[in-house]
């Protein structure tokens, strides 16, 4: 089983980046988290960051024929991205979508997410465990 997980705008920030909503913890921790999550699941992965909302729709595509799933976390382009929704559509592969504050509990403008109608389910909320639970959420998914 391989999955792509996918990263999107300022998550490169992590660590940085309002600390007071996204935690302390960087990129390198999510990605270590990821991959020994991974590891742990017998589960082969490849761990994408982008700030360029066509770069994910690249990696999406490459993920046809390449991935049994994908994990997505696509940060602003959640709110905005037809074409991310698109590719997801197109290759059509089993989805889940991320995020690590509670986005039902923010801004209006992050309510909306485009991504998330491609996708199996939307977990918010749960930090890095939200990832946990997406790789865990899309092994069951494919062992049936
Ligand atoms: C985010 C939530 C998005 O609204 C925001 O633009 C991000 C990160 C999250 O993981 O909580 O960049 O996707």
């Amino acid at each position: 089983m391989k999955l792509f997980v996918l990263n999107g705008p300022n998550l490169n920030m992590l660590g940085i980046r309002e600390p007071a909503i996204y935690g302390a913890q960087t990129y390198a921790d999510l990605e270590a988290y990821v991959r020994q999550v991974c590891q742990r699941e017998e589960i082969e992965v490849e761990v994408f960051q982008s700030n360029h909302e066509g770069v994910l729709v690249d990696i999406i595509q490459s993920a046809y024929g390449k991935a049994d799933g994908i994990v997505i976390n696509p940060a602003a382009y959640t709110h905005t991205s037809v074409a991310i929704l698109d590719a997801l559509k197109a290759v059509a592969l089993p989805a889940v979508e991320v995020h690590l504050s509670d986005v039902s509990q923010r801004e209006s403008f992050r309510h909306v997410s485009y991504p998330a109608m491609a996708c199996l389910e939307q977990i918010k909320g749960l930090g890095f465990q939200g990832y946990e639970k997406a790789i865990l959420l899309l092994k069951d998914h494919l062992s049936k």
